[in-house]
């Protein structure tokens, strides 16, 4: 073979590997089955990326259905494919970065495994558990409102304190236009110390007035049973300060007093 066949060859081997690539770093894509966002693609291929740890049980933390959840390099990272993606996830994850009821926010990007592309959302890794690890979702009212106290009463306001904190953070969220329906235990993280708070935005949506979003929350089905927990006789001489105030809170934003 001579030096301008094998040149050729080379060059349509080339080609043919180009072609084979779908994406390029850096490549810009609208993505999403529900509100979509665009977001860069960045190169699966390269060593020690994180596209590696998708459907591998390496540092898995935590997944639901469509996603996993991986720790790499001490943060966070979540992946959805983007056939499942809620692009308000990723809008929401960025505004909750600086109201102190999640994780904090490093970015959003593509990747891709297998032909599939993924969103990977990079956020802080919170200490502490899921409350579902202690306390089962089907638990009846006074037996889990027992559970809940029982969980909390190493603080001062023991007793009240998974109430007084849930409903600070959904008014937090509702105020600045985030609605949270999915308040099930799996998504609150329970921390040896510091403050409860939450994870898993795939189901909030940033909406236009904050009388949307604290509509949207309080219309929910994981929201309604857990106010009627709040207010199981029960509860009487239980429900905290700020408890009380910030449902009312939230039932005026939505009635838009
Ligand atoms: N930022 C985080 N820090 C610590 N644990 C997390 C974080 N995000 C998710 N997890 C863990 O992963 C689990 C699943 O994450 P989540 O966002 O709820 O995924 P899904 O949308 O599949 O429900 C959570 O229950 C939690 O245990
Ligand atoms: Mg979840």
């Amino acid at each position: 073979m001579n030096k301008i066949n094998k040149l050729a060859i080379l060059s349509l081997l080339l080609m043919l590997s180009n072609l084979a690539v779908a994406y390029v770093e850096g490549e810009e894509i609208n993505v999403g089955a529900k509100k979509s966002i665009t977001l860069k693609f960045r190169d699966p291929n390269k060593p020690h990326s994180a596209a590696n740890y998708i459907d591998t049980a390496n540092s898995l933390i935590g997944g639901g259905y469509a996603s996993s959840i991986h720790e790499i390099l001490g943060h966070a990272v979540k992946f959805v494919p983007v056939n499942y993606l809620n692009g308000d996830e990723i809008r929401v994850l960025e505004k909750v970065d600086t109201l102190g009821v999640g994780p904090k926010f490093y970015g959003a990007w593509l990747t891709e495994k297998d032909g599939k592309l993924y969103a990977a959302m990079e956020m802080e890794k919170l200490t502490g558990e899921p409350l579902s690890k202690m306390i089962p979702w089907h638990l009846e009212s006074d037996k889990a409102l027992l559970k809940l106290q029982d969980i909390f009463k190493d603080r001062v306001d023991g007793k009240t304190y998974f109430f007084d904190r849930l409903f600070a953070m959904l008014k937090i969220l509702a105020d600045n236009k985030i609605s949270y329906p999915d308040t099930h235990y799996g998504n609150m993280i329970y921390p040896i110390s510091n403050d409860m708070k939450l994870v898993d935005f795939g189901e909030s949506e940033l909406h236009n007035t904050a009388q949307a979003a604290a509509t949207r929350t309080l219309e929910a089905e994981y929201v309604k049973r857990l106010i009627r927990m709040f207010e199981d006789p029960f509860m009487e001489g239980n429900r905290g300060k700020t408890a009380v105030k910030d449902l009312a809170g939230l039932r005026a934003l939505s009635a838009g007093q």
